[in-house]
């Protein structure tokens, strides 16, 4: 028998959709309601309907959401995930930026627990071509809490599956816990809270070079995709470069960008069209 989704779930669902992009369609009230248990309990909210009024109403309201944006996204990262993008970043990004002579700006736009900036911020020392103050990288996440452990840079070793040993001694610190991220790669990012959905937090991020945003669109409608791609549009000069995750696509789907497909990956360039506002 197919469940048949109440509508204190679907409001509640609207909401997360128009305040962060992620989106539960119907199949997923029983997946929702599970996940908003304890925080349901914490509110003293009986019902879906009841949270969501807490949300909306409530005088702890902002803080609910802050935990529902550390709850309900899906934060699984490793060091030098879709590594082929990393060697167009060491390759073109870095040919196409250096005959501008000005230090190069790198947006990590879904940054997670910090893995794919500091991967970006190693994989630059590693090609020799660049120092730690001729880049700046911004890495941005929607949750607190990941941010906090981005700061930290604590690792253990799940988040080291693609990293040659090599690279762990050389950047990394073993402690008791796992390995600290070390100097110069951590001062080479700078950390800070952008939901992508949020028009004037992203327009302060400012111009880019490069921007990365891998593995958070899935979790976005196609409307909601086509918006957040628009808004890099007006953070990038004509040739900037999106790097999107491989289940990701904006092929045929706009003409702010042009697709560049290599044997081992795509990216995307920024087009000379105007960004609408
Ligand atoms: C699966 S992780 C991707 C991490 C990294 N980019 C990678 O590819 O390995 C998805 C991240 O997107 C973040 N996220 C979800 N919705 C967001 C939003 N509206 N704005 C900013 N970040 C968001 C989540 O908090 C989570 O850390």
């Amino acid at each position: 028998m197919i469940a048949v989704a109440s509508d204190d779930f679907r409001a509640l669902r609207d909401r997360i959709r128009s305040r962060f992009g992620l989106y539960f369609d119907d199949s997923k009230e029983s997946l929702l309601q599970s996940r908003l248990q304890a925080r349901m309990v914490t509110c003293r909210a009986q019902t879906l309907g009841q949270y969501r009024a807490y949300l909306d109403e409530g005088p702890a309201g902002e803080a609910e959401w802050d935990e529902l944006a550390s709850l309900l996204s899906n934060n699984e990262t490793y060091f030098l995930r879709e590594r082929a993008q990393l060697g167009v970043l060491t390759g073109t990004v870095l040919d196409h930026c250096q005959r501008r002579g000005t230090a190069l700006r790198i947006w990590s736009a879904a940054c997670s627990t910090g893995e794919e900036p500091y991967s970006l911020a190693m994989s630059l020392l590693e090609s020799g071509r660049i120092q730690p103050d001729e880049c700046s990288i911004l890495a941005t996440d929607l949750s607190p809490r990941v941010l906090e452990r981005a700061r930290a840079g604590l690792y253990r070793e799940l988040a080291f599956r693609a990293t040659p040993p090599a690279l762990i001694e050389k950047y990394f610190r073993p402690r008791e816990n796992g390995f600290s991220i070390e100097e110069p790669v951590k001062s080479m990012v700078c950390f800070s809270r952008v939901n992508l959905l949020d028009p004037q937090a992203t327009a302060r991020v400012g111009l880019q070079d490069a921007i990365f945003c891998r593995n958070v669109l899935i979790y976005f409608d196609r409307a909601t995709q086509l918006e957040v791609a628009r808004r890099f549009a007006t953070l990038l000069p004509p040739g900037g470069f999106l790097f999107l995750g491989h289940a990701e696509s904006l092929m045929h789907a706009t003409d702010l960008y042009h697709p560049v497909v290599t044997s081992e990956t795509v990216y995307y360039r920024r087009t000379s069209h105007a960004a609408p506002h």
